[in-house]
């Protein structure tokens, strides 16, 4: 199903509302909350409603594990662009989550490390009885995670090579394209696909031609996002602009 949102603040509040639903059922059962989650721009205000959640709300994130979709390679975990300090900025610092339930892909392995610790990464999420909610984002190319045009629908956690647009549109923060790591590892499709519940959000009308195709468009691995559309646990969420183009 697509819901449509007025603006991205309404739309993320109403996200970060079921994540701490489901965070607070779990708690009730006794049991942990296991997210998959993104970064970008698309999820920020998701991330700030959840920290002021806690700090006024008192909800704890003690029985949150979380996992993250991708990391840039090669990718030093205390640089200003990688995904450790974004998630630290937006999320971590602010709530109670315990460090040792925090998984982000690790961008400084020796490439011959690399294909063991993704099947380790599966293996973890496994263990855990799998991902209860993913949140993604969406690329221009049509990427979920770090899944560019060309990956399969079982695709696993593995090293992926960046397209060209998705380099371009990083380039702001790594102040130049040049500076932007031509490679990263990220969950795969097939990854993606076991959570129980998948939300995708896009907002703006820089996403619209990417979201009439990834919604209305023919299932190809041209357009990651299409495989989507199999699922019956997805949920695009969007706000006006970016389901501007859909029919
Ligand atoms: C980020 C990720 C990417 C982004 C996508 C959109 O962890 O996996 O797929 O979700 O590139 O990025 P923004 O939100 O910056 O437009």
């Amino acid at each position: 199903p697509t819901t449509i949102y007025p603006d991205q603040h309404v739309a993320s509040v109403n996200v970060a509302q079921r994540i701490s639903a489901l965070i607070r059922s779990k708690q009730q059962q006794n049991k942990m909350a296991v997210l998959g989650l993104a970064t970008g721009a698309t999820p920020v205000r998701v991330y700030a409603e959840l920290v002021r959640m806690h700090r006024e709300e008192g909800l704890s994130f003690r029985n949150v594990i979380t996992f993250n979709l991708d990391e840039y390679y090669p990718m030093q975990p205390t640089a200003a662009q990688s995904y450790v300090t974004f998630m630290n900025e937006n999320l971590f610092e602010h709530i109670d989550i315990k460090r040792e339930n925090v998984h982000i892909p690790d961008g400084t392995l020796p490439l011959e490390e690399i294909h063991e610790y993704c099947l380790e990464y599966e293996r973890k999420i496994e263990a855990l009885g799998g991902l209860d909610l993913q949140i993604l984002g969406i690329g221009r190319t049509g990427h979920i995670g770090f899944n560019e045009p060309g990956s399969a629908p079982n695709s696993g956690t593995r090293l992926v090579t960046l397209d060209d647009l998705t380099r371009r549109d990083a380039s702001r923060d790594f102040g130049g394209k040049e500076n932007v790591p031509r490679k990263a590892i990220t969950m795969g499709i097939g990854t993606i696909f076991k959570a129980r519940e998948i939300i995708l959000m896009a907002w703006s009308g820089k996403k619209a031609p990417i979201i009439k195709k990834a919604v209305e468009g023919e299932m190809s691995s041209d357009v990651p996002a299409t495989y989507l559309q199999l699922s019956d646990n997805v949920e695009f969420v969007l706000d006006v602009d970016a389901a501007s183009e859909l029919t």
